[in-house]
């Protein structure tokens, strides 16, 4: 079963073209530049009565939410708040009108993102789910959602989930924004550059050569530093994770701008020091801070754009993912620090689709 694959992570990791494919399929309209959600169960009239979105998750998802912000406040001009279910479930309980509350689960089992969505229905909010496991726990639980048609996730560290809840939340943004003031043209742009993004994953997973010649420069290193800014920022808690998780290497993801208040004294000639960097409106800022990181010292390793300007002088390694629309990068970036994550593992002997610790559904608090 897992068809030559090493391991299931590795093989999940390699699933991504496919997996987008089946969460994309049927959903995108090119010509009304929209997304085609049924499973939502929200009238037009609701969706423009919502003045605010909350979305909830644990770990992945969580961070899958922090981009999801991005693309729903993009797309559909709403202010996004992101919790973490098990902070949301025991907050002050204020009252949530005219809100979506968005629960974004692999699972569906999640206890904390489940009794999370029940506290924010009890609150007032019209509670939908991303969710990948048909018929869970969350997806009962929700008015409606979206399923992720990913397939059957089985390393524990997740994976394929994440980059097919980011076109979830895409194609949330884009339903949303298509129902309030986002114009045909503007969703078209849109759909044309998901259609895409398959392909692009797939020239992505190109880059598996040499992120395993990379891991083995940082396969010995106990800490590790993820940085990125805007839609980047998750991306690098997501790379810090995966590495965390499956190589027990610690590893702290920041927004590359932060560092500068704390962080920075960690770096010294041997911390690695990866940075997000795709070709976008913020990319100028980011190599000013990378060029605080190198006057430090520190191991750095750039995942930037094809095409983008050269970046020898301010990183000792790059590597460089398919352009796309600057708020589609994540699906993209992600990719090349699941790999760097595995690869390191693997080095590292460690049992990297069963993590020590760890369970594939927390489903206690
Ligand atoms: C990380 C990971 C966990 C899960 C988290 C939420 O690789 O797998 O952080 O993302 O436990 O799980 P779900 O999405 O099933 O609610």
């Amino acid at each position: 079963e897992l068809g030559g694959y090493a391991h299931f992570m590795q093989k999940e990791i390699f699933e991504q073209p496919e997996s987008l494919r089946n969460t994309l399929r049927g959903r995108l309209m090119r010509d009304e530049g929209d997304a085609r959600l049924n499973g939502l169960q929200l009238t037009d009239e609701e969706i423009r009565s919502f003045d605010r979105v909350l979305i909830l998750g644990c770990g992945t998802s969580w961070h899958s939410a922090l981009v999801g912000r991005h693309f729903i406040e993009t797309l559909a001009g709403l202010p996004v708040d992101v919790e973490y279910a098990s902070e949301f479930r025991y907050q002050r309980p204020l009252p949530l009108k005219n809100t979506l509350a968005v629960a974004v689960s692999q699972s569906g089992e999640t206890a904390d993102t489940l009794e999370a969505m029940k506290a924010a229905r009890e609150r007032g909010a019209r509670v939908v789910g991303v969710v990948n496991a048909v018929g869970s726990s969350i997806a009962r639980e929700a008015h409606g959602g979206i399923y992720l048609h990913a397939g059957p996730e089985v390393g524990v560290a997740s994976t394929k989930a994440f980059t097919s809840q980011l076109a979830a939340l895409l194609l949330l943004g884009l339903h949303l924004g298509r129902r309030r003031s986002l114009t045909v043209e503007q969703g078209r742009e849109v759909v044309e550059a998901m259609a895409a993004l398959p392909a692009m994953i797939e020239q992505t997973l190109k880059l598996d050569d040499e992120l395993a010649r990379i891991a083995l420069t940082f396969s010995e290193a106990s800490n590790a530093l993820y940085l990125g800014r805007g839609v980047s920022f998750p991306v690098a808690l997501e790379g810090a994770l995966k590495l965390k998780e499956v190589s027990y290497a610690h590893a702290e993801g920041y927004p590359a701008a932060e560092l500068k208040h704390g962080p920075i004294a960690l770096i010294d000639d041997d911390m690695p020091v990866i940075v997000v960097a795709p070709a976008d409106h913020i990319f100028s800022k980011v190599v000013s801070n990378v060029q605080e990181v190198r006057a430090r010292g520190g191991q750095i390793l750039v995942i930037t754009t094809e095409g983008n300007r050269d970046l020898s002088a301010v990183a000792d390694r790059e590597v460089a993912v398919p352009a796309t629309h600057e708020l589609l990068s994540p699906l993209l970036t992600v990719v090349p620090l699941q790999l760097l994550a595995y690869h390191i593992a693997v080095l590292r002997g460690c049992d990297v689709d069963r993590p020590r610790n760890l369970a594939k559904s927390v489903t206690v608090e």
